[in-house]
């Protein structure tokens, strides 16, 4: 293969936080499609996808699950590979961030920025959002909140180490002059050139208090800011920084980075500032697609508005599915998703156009032919437009893919469907079958539709990989026969066709709506039924832990035994989770003499960054007691109070309060 026929395309690596929606499967389809369609057209494709798997929000979900954090993505990671499977996506390879070679290369990476100076060591003060795992500053953040999703954000100061980013703000600028494709859509351009415009910071590319990620190898209580992981992927996939791949000099630069809006910041930033920092060619192009919306909003688990791909697969069938998302959105715009404009897409579309073509084709040829028609010459001007529009069609579609209007492309092919059915009404092939006269001009007519068929089969074959071949199939033809240079009019001799089952099922409308709103009620019904059983077990359980106005006392104590307690103001300076305990924090206290150490059973109802930082109650003159088999010694106990459903609630104290200072 020469170096211009390899083509490199990376879906954005998906957060296994939760089972992926049909938001997900829109950018994995419409990457699926492209690749599929350059490996009809000859390319050595490489179709990389994957899953980001590190940071806070992963370690809370798998703590709130009771679980590790490796165990909870890997079930959630084999859920992806079958989605992506039910969806037909043909990758080529699967990364995990948890991956060892991936791990290696990212340590390579950082290690070898802060050798030559690009990353260093400073503090980081400002806020973090924990669902996008993105710092802010504060004139970053719209009302207090995150400009990206509009949630909570929380103070954050620690040792950090950051990347200078700022310093590539001008080869960033210069890169997106000189290479008009390399953000795309060009609308998007300019907010990132906005963005940079405002001043570029340099990137805080560690913490301390996130303990699930990558270690950095030099300074291990650091581990790597999550992109910095992620974004690395698109080359430690092929191999660089390691050696369990080895295809990085084949395959790099990407062709194309295909991301949500969301994300194409770190995309066209910080990630080509770390390729520039490393002296790597960069990503020929990035394209930021717009988002599926539901209810006016963008589909998020944490919103409550996901849609979910298998169900839909289940009932409509994966190419329709596959279809509705390559169709109906203007690739780079927003757009809805509705139930309604699915069933109306798959009625209009595929059952009438596509589906009804080549019923009728296949039914006709064998009620006037016995199933045999021949390649015979024509001179009809209707059969020459139908010719023309045939052999023009490659060339659009191929041009349509180069440009990312993937929409179009289906458009184009489907304005062959429409013709193609159009010159059925226009040849009237009942009329002619009536006249045995007419029996050459029937069979042309119907080896025309044929080629229409056929030729549409294989340029839809990207996009609707199960279609295509049944549809070959009722032609009498072969899946082998799917091949881009078959796809001209007239390269078949004869057809020979086998009628089978419909293509896409007609749905009927009312019926189908009321179905789904009546199952949209059930599954609301059993959410609801869940959460109050649920409900009434954790009431029931804290009313058998605390019994309700029966409160049990110690016996009674004088005041020198009450004063022999020595409770204490400590300020809590460093917070872990423990590995081997879901329920004990790893608390660094200063009690205004030393630091010492506490472990509290409090894991189930704080997380360190609720935490770090904060004055608490402690006693302070607890005989130290080994604990987790002697792994720690813990010398004391914070004060908390317990809660009417079973938790537990923590006092803070005021900044007045210094740290030492006695509680009586
Ligand atoms: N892990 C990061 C990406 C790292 S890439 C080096 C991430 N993951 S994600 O799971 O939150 O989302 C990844 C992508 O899923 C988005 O960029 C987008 O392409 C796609 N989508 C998620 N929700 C979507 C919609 N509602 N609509 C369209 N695409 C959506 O960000």
């Amino acid at each position: 293969m020469s170096e211009q026929k390899k083509f490199y395309i990376t879906t954005p690596i998906y957060y296994p936080s939760d089972k992926l929606h049909i938001g997900h499967s829109y950018t994995t389809v419409a990457c699926d499609a492209l690749a599929r369609f350059k490996r009809m057209q000859g390319y050595d494709v490489m179709f990389l996808t994957g899953t980001d798997e590190h940071g806070q929000k992963i370690e809370d979900k798998a703590a709130s699950a009771g679980m590790q954090p490796k165990e909870y993505v890997d079930q959630i990671v084999a859920t992806v590979k079958d989605l992506w499977k039910l969806l037909d996506v043909s990758y080529d390879r699967f990364i995990r961030t948890t991956d060892d070679y991936h791990m290696e290369s990212c340590q390579k990476i950082f290690t070898k920025l802060y050798e030559q100076g690009d990353i260093y060591k400073g503090e980081y003060v400002g806020h973090y959002c924990k669902p996008c795992e993105s710092f802010w500053t504060d004139s970053q953040l719209v009302d207090g909140k995150c400009p990206d999703c509009g949630r909570e954000v929380y103070d954050a100061h620690e040792e950090a180490y950051f990347f200078r980013t700022g310093k590539y703000a001008d080869r960033l600028l210069k890169l997106y002059e000189e290479n008009p494709q390399f953000i795309q859509p060009e609308s998007r351009k300019n907010e990132m050139i906005a963005f940079i415009k405002q001043g570029l910071q340099d990137t805080c590319v560690s913490r301390t208090s996130v303990k699930w990620g990558i270690p950095v190898p030099f300074d291990p209580k650091h581990t790597m800011y999550v992109w910095v992981d992620a974004l690395s992927n698109y080359i430690s996939a092929l191999g660089y920084g390691n050696d369990t791949y080895h295809d990085y000099d084949k395959f790099w630069p990407a062709d194309l980075h295909m991301v949500g809006k969301e994300i194409l910041r770190f995309h066209t930033i910080l990630w080509p500032a770390m390729l520039m920092a490393l002296d790597l060619p960069l990503p020929k192009r990035v394209f930021g697609h717009g988002w599926l919306l539901m209810n006016g909003g963008k589909m998020s688990k944490s919103v409550g508005n996901v849609v979910d791909p298998v169900i839909l697969c289940d009932r409509y069938g994966v190419d329709a599915i596959r279809y509705f998302l390559l169709r109906e959105i203007p690739f780079g715009n927003d757009g809805m998703f509705t139930n309604e404009a699915l069933i109306n897409r798959i009625n209009s579309d595929l059952a009438n156009d596509l589906g009804n073509l080549l019923s009728r084709t296949v039914a006709m040829c064998e009620k006037y032919f016995g199933g045999t028609v021949a390649k015979s010459i024509s001179s009809d001007p209707l059969d020459a437009e139908l010719e023309q529009m045939i052999n023009a069609l490659p060339a659009k579609v191929a041009e349509d893919m180069d440009n990312l209007t993937i929409p179009q492309a289906l458009t184009e092919i489907f304005a062959v469907v429409q013709r193609a059915n159009k010159y059925i009404d226009e040849t009237a092939p009942w009329a002619l079958a009536k006249d045995p006269a007419n029996e050459g001009r029937l069979s042309c007519v119907l080896y025309h539709l044929c080629e229409a068929l056929r030729v549409c089969a294989i340029l839809l074959n990207a996009y609707l990989p199960s279609t295509a071949p049944k549809m070959m199939e009722q032609l009498g033809l072969s899946a082998d026969q799917l091949q881009l240079d078959q796809a001209a009019y007239g390269l078949q001799e004869s057809y020979t066709v086998h009628k089978g089952d419909p293509l896409f099922p007609r749905i009927d409308v009312a019926k189908e709506i009321a179905h789904l709103k009546a199952e949209d009620e059930k599954r609301k019904a059993e959410a609801e039924a869940a959460q109050k059983a649920k409900e009434a077990k954790e009431a029931a359980a804290a009313k058998a832990d605390q019994p309700a106005a029966v409160i049990e006392h110690e016996a009674e104590i004088d005041f020198d035994d009450f004063c022999k307690v020595e409770m204490r103001v400590a300020e809590i300076r460093a917070c872990e989770t423990i590995k081997e305990s879901k329920k004990l924090l790893h608390l660094t206290v200063f009690d205004g003499e030393r630091e010492r150490c506490i472990l509290s059973g409090i894991a189930k109802w704080y997380s360190p960054e609720d935490l770090i930082g904060k004055k608490v109650g402690i006693v302070a003159n607890l005989a130290p007691r080994p604990m987790m088999k002697g792994k720690y010694v813990s010398e004391g106990m914070i004060v908390a109070a317990d809660t009417a459903d079973g938790g537990c609630t923590i006092a803070f104290y005021p900044d007045e309060a210094p740290a030492g200072s006695r509680i009586h």
